[in-house]
């Protein structure tokens, strides 16, 4: 298997497209009063990555006969719960940001209380999206499929609460590696791992012992992606970022450089990756989809 390194429109680009267009479906589907509607649109729809919703779709390469509706359910619902966690994360009360995705954040553009019930209703949006017939009106999804996806998506995001509760706390703290890990498992490792499992439990049964190697994945991508996250608040420019840049600085957060330094963040996010990168080869050229993913995120810029 190569381990490229991809720019990020080869990586990426056809599923922004894709969920671009299938957030636009899931949106539409809801009968939404002004200024929620605005607000939810505006939270979903401006920019992101979408780096959960592609490692759905490239879980779901590694499986043959893989039932796409259930997967396209399982992105949207993924991304709609992570956009819900990035508007209550900009909060005045959480991290009081006013840019996002290049953007005024959702409360700025909108009353405070407003975009506090858009991260409200972006949550039931995601469940209701997840066990309905959008995509596919003729198969319903196996009961028992979905029945899954919903527990892991509800378990990741109840973690990912957990853990912006631990963020918060430790402002200001010096607390220890392990604490600072927890936090980042939880706050953003679990919503990644969940995006890779709810694909994966389209494919494979429990007992499958690539459920375990895309738990171990998924683990080692999630907690990269948060330590990434940290070293890009230093080394990156707002204009880039999208979102101001220094700001764990200022308020004190609990990072990784801030914890062992930036160069030994960075090495701490390449054996993180290269831990990520061990559990594919388990599947051959069948994960080069997830290779190439992983491959941009090490090496992304925002
Ligand atoms: C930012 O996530 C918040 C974290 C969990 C680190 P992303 O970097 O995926 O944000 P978007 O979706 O691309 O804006
Ligand atoms: C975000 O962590 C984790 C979430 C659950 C949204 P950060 O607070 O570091 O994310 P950014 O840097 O604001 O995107
Ligand atoms: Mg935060
Ligand atoms: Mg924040
Ligand atoms: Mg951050």
């Amino acid at each position: 298997m190569s381990v490229t390194t991809p720019v990020f429109a080869d990586v990426l680009k056809s599923a922004q497209q894709q969920i671009q267009q299938d957030l636009t479906t899931a949106l539409d589907a809801f009968a939404l009063p002004e200024p929620l509607k605005g607000a939810v649109h505006h939270a979903v729809m401006l920019g992101g990555k979408r780096v959960r919703p592609a490692l759905c779709y490239a879980t779901a390469a590694l499986g043959d006969n893989v039932n796409v509706a259930a997967v396209r359910r399982a992105a949207v619902a993924v991304e709609l719960i992570h956009c819900y966690s990035l508007v209550h994360d900009d909060l005045p009360c959480m991290d009081d940001d006013s840019l996002r995705r290049g953007q005024p954040t959702c409360h700025v553009a909108f009353e405070e209380s407003t975009a506090l019930l858009a991260g409200d209703i972006l949550q039931s949006m995601a469940y209701e999206i997840l066990s309905s017939r959008l995509f596919d009106q003729s198969v319903a999804v196996d009961q028992s499929i979905m029945f899954r996806q919903m527990q892991i998506l509800a378990t990741s995001s109840s973690k990912m609460v957990c853990g912006q509760v631990l963020d918060l706390q430790a402002e200001g703290q010096r607390i220890t590696q392990d604490a600072l890990e927890n936090i980042h498992r939880n706050k953003t490792g679990a919503l990644i791992q969940a995006a890779i499992m709810m694909s994966a439990v389209t494919i494979f049964k429990g007992t499958d012992p690539a459920i375990l190697k895309l738990r171990q994945f998924g683990q080692a991508i999630g907690l990269a992606f948060q330590v990434q996250d940290d070293i890009l608040d230093i080394t990156a420019d707002t204009e880039v970022l999208g979102k101001t840049a220094g700001k764990d600085l200022q308020v004190e957060k609990s990072t990784y450089p801030a914890l062992m330094g930036l160069q030994q963040a960075q090495d701490y996010a390449k054996q993180l990756h290269d831990e990520a990168f061990e559990a594919l080869s388990y599947f051959g050229q069948d994960a080069q989809q997830l290779t190439d993913i992983s491959a941009f995120l090490l090496n992304r810029t925002h």
